[in-house]
């Protein structure tokens, strides 16, 4: 069962009230989205996104007994935008993103995410849809694979990997995650706790589901659809995830730029957002201990601000 991570947090930079319409780009077990929902109350609204159809169906079920209008559709949060306007709203008090994949999915072997456990080399977050990751590595060469190790994975071993990688698939293809983690592993050898191919399986994954792209879009998405005062917050959990949103609020922050001639003028990204804190925060100590999984975890929230020059 997933843990919603960092959910005080979350509530109180989001801070949902009576009557509040809120967007949930990352729905998975509805921990955050049925948090939210009990503060908006029953004149609430929560639209809830997934592209995982189990994760729509869990939702529905745990959300079941809380009052508030829910909107839960099997969709791409890339399309957030769109989303929210077909169901009814122009403008919105707040959005959240969780990225990644859910305690649900990483725990299902048959959904091919992790190396601990042996199941068919999947990977997509919603398995009607796109290529898997053995068919990934079964149509790419050497280094369209060795980019996406170092890029999404940020793998130094990248090369290595993968080239044992297309070795091993003039054998035959690789089918399972545990085929793939056996040979990522006698690649790259081990070195230290983490298991060697833990930046092999988390850079496949956001290949597979366009995970950067998606985040671009929903971030711009999002940030059209809230009014000026709404919050957005987002929690990613590896770092080229967190390097993208910073960047991105930081783009839409306004900043004073000093003249050669004197004076300064002012410069931002249209729409304009104001920064909740400079600095990500990040889960506690306590929480860290509790739940493993929150341990990269960092939370980036941005208010939209009414601003023209
Ligand atoms: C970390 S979990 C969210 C957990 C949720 N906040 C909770 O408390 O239960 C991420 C979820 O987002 C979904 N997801 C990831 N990328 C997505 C995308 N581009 N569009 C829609 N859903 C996505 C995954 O399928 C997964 O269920």
């Amino acid at each position: 069962m997933h843990i919603p991570v960092m959910l005080e947090e979350t509530l109180l930079d989001l801070a949902p009230g009576p009557g509040g319409v809120f967007a949930d780009g990352t729905l998975g077990s509805a921990g955050h989205s049925r948090a939210i929902l009990e503060k908006c109350g029953s004149g609430g609204t929560l639209i809830g996104i997934d592209r995982d159809m189990e994760a729509i169906e869990r939702s529905r079920a745990a959300l079941a007994d809380v009052p508030g209008r829910k909107i839960l559709v099997h969709g791409r949060h890339g399309d957030i935008a769109r989303i929210v306007r077909e169901n009814g709203f122009t403008q919105i008090d707040g959005v959240l993103i969780d990225c990644g994949v859910s305690s649900d999915q990483l725990d299902t072997a048959e959904r091919g995410f992790a190396f601990s456990k042996d199941g068919p080399l999947d990977m997509r977050m919603d398995p009607s849809a796109g290529e898997s990751a053995a068919d990934f590595i079964a149509n790419r060469s050497e280094e369209e694979i060795a980019r996406v190790l170092h890029e999404f994975g940020e793998e130094p071993f990248a090369r290595r990997i993968a080239r044992a990688i297309c070795e091993e698939r003039r054998r035959g293809r690789i089918e399972t995650t545990g085929a793939l983690a056996a040979t990522v592993e006698k690649a790259a050898g081990r070195h230290g706790a983490k298991h060697p191919a833990t930046r092999t399986f988390q850079a496949l994954r956001m290949a597979v589901n366009g995970e950067i792209d998606e985040l671009v879009s929903a971030l711009r998405g999002g940030l059209e659809i809230l009014k000026p005062g709404g919050r957005f917050a987002v929690i990613t959990f590896e770092s080229l995830c967190d390097r993208t949103v910073k960047r991105f609020f930081a783009a839409h922050t306004v900043r004073e730029r000093s003249l050669p001639q004197g004076g300064s003028v002012k410069e931002f990204e249209k729409p304009a957002v104001r920064l909740l804190r400079s600095k990500a925060l990040v889960p506690s100590a306590e929480e860290s201990a509790a739940n493993p999984r929150a341990r990269s975890a960092k939370l980036r929230t941005a208010e939209k601000i009414d601003f023209e020059v």
